[in-house]
């Protein structure tokens, strides 16, 4: 199966216009693709699947819940499927992969537990100042994101539990916002207390799948951990620099 993969368009502040690589047979978008919603909407009668996680940046300035419910009824619109904390067995040319969706976010423990106040703090700054969504009520604070991250990665780790393989899949593929290792760590900036907001120590979790692909950092990865590999194609912001070597087209063989 080929994997067209999109992720970080950021459409509520950047010029792109989506392409369908000709030869792709899915179109995976990994989140972070319009803070406004309305971006989703170009993929509208894509010529393949789409599959869609939702990123952190769809949650700016709105209600956490409501948030995810909108982009729900609008992905079911478009005929997309959305994954938070589910899985979907897709079948290509006899083959039945597994799809594990969930954005993940983070637990702020990347550089130790003993670091994570330190760490939250600097998500924090994110948080409050950029994002500024709400549950309950009440703000969505790192401590929020700290347990929505525990969540989905029970959720995750319970998934994979049951294997690569089985009777009813024959690969398993997990799609994440957030990155599930510090080797996914923006290499301009290095580890920092801010890196911990973008990836989280999830490689125990590594050899039980074939693909891991996420999103969030804007750049792009494509390395092996304990024999999954993990691919991000994010785009990121062009006057960053960020989207300079960047191929929306680039397809990825499972
Ligand atoms: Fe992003
Ligand atoms: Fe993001």
């Amino acid at each position: 199966m080929r994997v067209q993969l999109l992720s970080d368009l950021h459409l509520e502040t950047e010029a792109f216009e989506p392409r369908p690589a000709p030869d792709a047979d899915l179109l995976i978008l990994a989140g972070d693709i319009d803070a406004g919603h309305g971006g989703l909407d170009l993929f509208a009668d894509w010529p393949v699947p789409v599959v869609y996680i939702a990123g952190n940046h769809e949650f700016d300035q709105r209600d956490f819940d409501s948030a995810m419910a909108e982009l729900r009824v609008r992905c079911d619109r478009l005929g997309f499927t959305m994954l938070e904390r589910e899985s979907l067995v897709h079948t290509h040319a006899g083959r039945r992969y597994r799809l594990l969706g969930t954005a993940l976010w983070c637990d702020f423990d990347l550089l130790g537990a003993h670091d994570r106040a330190r760490c939250m703090k600097a998500g924090a700054y994110f948080l409050d100042r950029v994002q500024c969504s709400t549950r309950d009520g009440l703000p969505f604070s790192a401590q929020q994101v700290r347990d929505e991250f525990t969540r989905c990665r029970e959720w995750l780790g319970q998934q994979l539990s049951l294997g690569r393989r089985s009777s009813r899949w024959d690969e398993t593929i997990v799609i994440t916002h957030f990155a599930p290792s510090a080797k996914s760590a923006d290499p301009r900036y290095g580890l920092q207390p801010a890196s911990a907001s973008f990836c989280s120590d999830c490689e125990d979790l590594m050899g039980r799948a074939g693909l891991w692909i996420h999103g969030h950092l804007h750049c792009r990865h494509d390395y092996v951990v304990a024999g999954t590999r993990v691919v991000c194609n994010a785009r990121g912001h062009v006057d960053r620099g960020e989207a300079d070597d960047y191929n929306p087209l680039r397809v990825l063989e499972i």
